[in-house]
């Protein structure tokens, strides 16, 4: 069993990770029985599933498809609104000692505003804000932010305004030109990069010859997208200067270490989640174990180690 030493802690845009890995958002439930403290040693934060200004039902139909190695979603941001969970659900997750990271999603310049006021009242309650301008699942808002530099310049801007605690922007794939988009994040005022939120994709239910989300498309992640994220973190880490916070299919130390030595300065678990927590530990000893290996103190010795010959 491994010890917590400071082998592992980084910093991630003003949040203090003891470990390099963060629950992305959307895969971990709020219920206590879900956290036990034997997990909470391996997990740096915990991000919240998206927050909407109003409660969000989310989308009708089947929700979750199991791909090759991968999972399509499209639950289409339930969550029961900001006030709510500032109310019902912020407190207890805050109490389990694991830094919070709100997830904000927001439809109009109006939704995030009063989003970003109400986080600034409970300031203390708040380790940081990951800025949702990525999720693929709803026809209105959030993406449609994402894939424009310009306009995730005007997102990041707006929270930035409100709020000047750490401050991080989750991108999404779909961009043209991510090296652009996370330039204008950077510029606009954020403290770290996520890379990145999950690919648009599609199922067919061929019983019935019809697709099988209302939406037609939903989210694609889990191991199958890897290589892609790898790619994304790769490109954003090269057009910044802040943090970039590796997502995307991490199953295992060694593909935490990958995206490490792309240059992420941390990694998100989602999706992997679901086949079983154990995945936390072993990320958790084997980039331990990495650290010993390469003989460096501290893991961020190793970001972007594999830039250096390139
Ligand atoms: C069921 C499910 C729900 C998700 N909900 C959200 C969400 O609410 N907000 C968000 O930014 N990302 C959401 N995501 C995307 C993940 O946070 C993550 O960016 C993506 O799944 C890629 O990482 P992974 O391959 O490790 O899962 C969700 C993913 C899944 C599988």
């Amino acid at each position: 069993m491994s010890c917590i030493s400071d082998s592992l802690r980084v910093n991630a845009g003003g949040v203090d990770l003891r470990v390099p890995v963060v629950i992305a958002s959307g895969t971990w439930a709020y219920e206590d029985g879900m956290w036990q403290d034997d997990l909470a040693r391996h997990v740096g934060a915990i991000c919240s599933k998206a927050i909407t200004k109003d409660p969000c039902l989310g989308n009708p139909g089947t929700r979750v498809w199991e791909t090759p190695s991968g999972i399509l979603n499209s639950i289409g941001l339930q969550n029961e609104g900001i006030d709510s969970f500032i109310d019902h659900r912020l407190e207890g997750l805050k109490k389990r000692g694991t830094p919070v990271m709100l997830n904000i999603c927001m439809q109009s310049d109006e939704d995030l505003a009063y989003m970003m006021d109400r986080v600034a009242e409970v300031k203390d309650m708040v380790d940081g804000v990951e800025l949702n301008v990525s999720c693929p699942n709803t026809d209105h808002g959030c993406m449609s932010w994402g894939v424009d530099a310009r306009l995730t310049a005007k997102a990041t801007e707006m929270a930035r305004a409100k709020w000047d605690g750490p401050l991080w922007v989750k991108l999404t794939p779909q961009a043209p030109d991510i090296p652009a988009v996370a330039r204008a994040a950077e510029l606009a005022g954020a403290s770290a990069l996520v890379a990145s939120n999950t690919w648009l994709g599609m199922a067919i239910d061929t019983k019935r010859g019809v697709p099988v989300f209302a939406r037609r498309v939903a989210g694609l992640s889990g191991p199958a997208v890897f290589p892609l994220a790898l790619r994304v973190v790769w490109d954003a880490a090269g057009a910044v200067k802040i943090p970039v916070i590796g997502c995307g299919g991490v199953d295992s130390a060694d593909a935490a270490l990958a995206m490490i030595m792309a240059g992420a300065a941390a990694v998100e678990v989602g999706a992997s989640l679901f086949a079983g927590f154990g995945v936390l530990k072993d990320i958790h000893e084997g980039l331990e174990a990495a650290v010993a290996r390469w003989g460096v103190k501290n893991v961020s010795e190793l970001v972007g180690k594999a830039r250096e010959t390139r």
